[in-house]
């Protein structure tokens, strides 16, 4: 994964970094342009996953929109060169300046997340003289099969309006003048690394789609979410998920109406794998049933094991020695900041590296600065390869 050039270029950088292989971006974003736009899919890159703007630059030249769910992202976006009518904003507690952010940008679709949220759009776009275009996101319970954090589409989530809101929905759309219903939208959650659930989608959008009409609704686009997993345990062998299946399940079991579109938010599978934690091993300790490595990066920097108990895969860079078992832990003052427990790895000392493999997506920007810790940096390979 890392070439002898990268490595030794590795050892002039304070440390902990954020690495990121473009060349590996590219190559994602060449599956998904080969099996999902060019079958006539959008695609928007959940700019949650990751906001930085050399990552940007390549999805916006790849063809993708953006998928956004604060105001802040819609600017960054904008700043980064999209089109704000490749912008979709979902969110369930959207301030009433990022809606006119919305608004004043005219972005290609509010993702709207309950009534109340509607009605306060329908006023504040009515104020600005505007319609806004909106796409219902819906709640279709169901179950994603990934950790309970990063489950969205269930009736116990926070997320989308729940199907029994239906009626009323019907009921008060032709009252509000300044929105104007394009799609419904989905999302069921996040890290799905099974098909199935997505299968399940497919039958609820079909079903939901078929009232919509009867109630004499046409919609312009569906918009699915994103989700789609990464193999976190295996990323050389896997280094994207496998896009043809993915969209084809989309193609097969969709009920498209005849010009409908159809949107996907893909964030994890698209930047996921590009992205690693450099980190500079600080002390060895001896414990009692393990050995402790002792890294400068931290759950400030990455922290995904501490919240979801996510793992994410220890390269040791720099030693080749027969293995020792290590639990690998950051300096900060929490027994969670742990990045693996009880591994094997190739006997390491003091002032070896290690990568935090599939670091790209809700790695960086999850980063805070909880013991006074300062933002780490990002280096590209097309930087570092010379
Ligand atoms: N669309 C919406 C409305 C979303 O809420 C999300 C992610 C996505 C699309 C993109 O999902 P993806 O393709 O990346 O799975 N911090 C967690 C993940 C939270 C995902 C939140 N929503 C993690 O590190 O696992």
């Amino acid at each position: 994964m890392f070439t002898p050039a990268q490595i030794e270029a590795f050892s002039n950088l304070k440390t902990p970094f954020y690495f990121y292989d473009l060349d590996l971006l590219r190559k994602t974003l060449d599956q998904v342009k080969e099996y999902g736009l060019s079958k006539g899919f959008h695609v928007h890159f959940a700019i949650k996953a990751n906001f930085n703007f050399r990552i940007l630059e390549l999805i916006k030249e790849a063809g993708l929109g953006i998928d956004c769910v604060s105001g802040q992202e819609i600017e960054r976006a904008i700043e980064a060169g999209f089109s704000p009518d490749q912008i979709a904003f979902a969110g369930v507690g959207k301030t009433d300046e990022e809606i006119q952010t919305g608004l004043n940008h005219n972005i290609f679709s509010f993702n709207c997340e309950s009534l109340q949220e509607l009605e306060v759009l329908n006023n504040l776009a009515s104020e600005a003289g505007k319609t806004a275009q909106v796409s219902i996101r819906l709640n279709p319970n169901v179950e994603a099969n990934t950790h309970k954090y990063i489950t969205t589409g269930l009736n116990e989530n926070k997320f989308g309006i729940t199907t029994d809101k239906l009626p009323l929905l019907f009921d008060l759309l032709p009252s509000f003048h300044s929105v104007n219903l394009t799609g419904i939208h989905f999302h069921i959650g996040s890290q799905i690394r099974a098909l199935e659930p997505f299968v399940q989608l497919c039958e609820k959008v079909n079903n939901l789609q078929d009232l919509f009409e009867q109630k004499g609704f046409e919609l312009e686009h569906i918009n699915l979410g994103g989700g789609y997993g990464i193999d976190y345990e295996a990323p050389d062998e896997e280094p994207f998920p496998e896009f043809k299946s993915f969209f084809e399940l989309f193609e097969k079991n969709l009920e498209l109406r005849e010009n409908q579109q159809v949107h996907f938010e893909l964030g994890r599978s698209i930047a996921g794998q590009c992205g690693s934690l450099i980190s500079k091993v600080l002390y060895i300790k001896e414990g009692i049933a393990t050995n402790f490595a002792v890294i400068d990066a931290g759950m400030t920097e990455l922290i995904r094991p501490a919240l979801y108990q996510a793992s994410h895969k220890v390269d040791v860079l720099t030693s080749s020695k027969p293995e020792k078992t290590y639990d690998v832990v950051g300096p900060i003052c929490e027994s969670s900041d742990t990045f693996q427990r009880g591994i094997q790895l190739p006997e390491i000392k003091r002032g070896d590296f290690v990568a935090i493999r599939s670091a790209g997506a809700y790695g960086e920007v999850m980063s805070s600065g909880f013991n006074l810790r300062e933002r780490v940096k990002a280096y590209y390979s097309d930087d570092l390869n010379q």
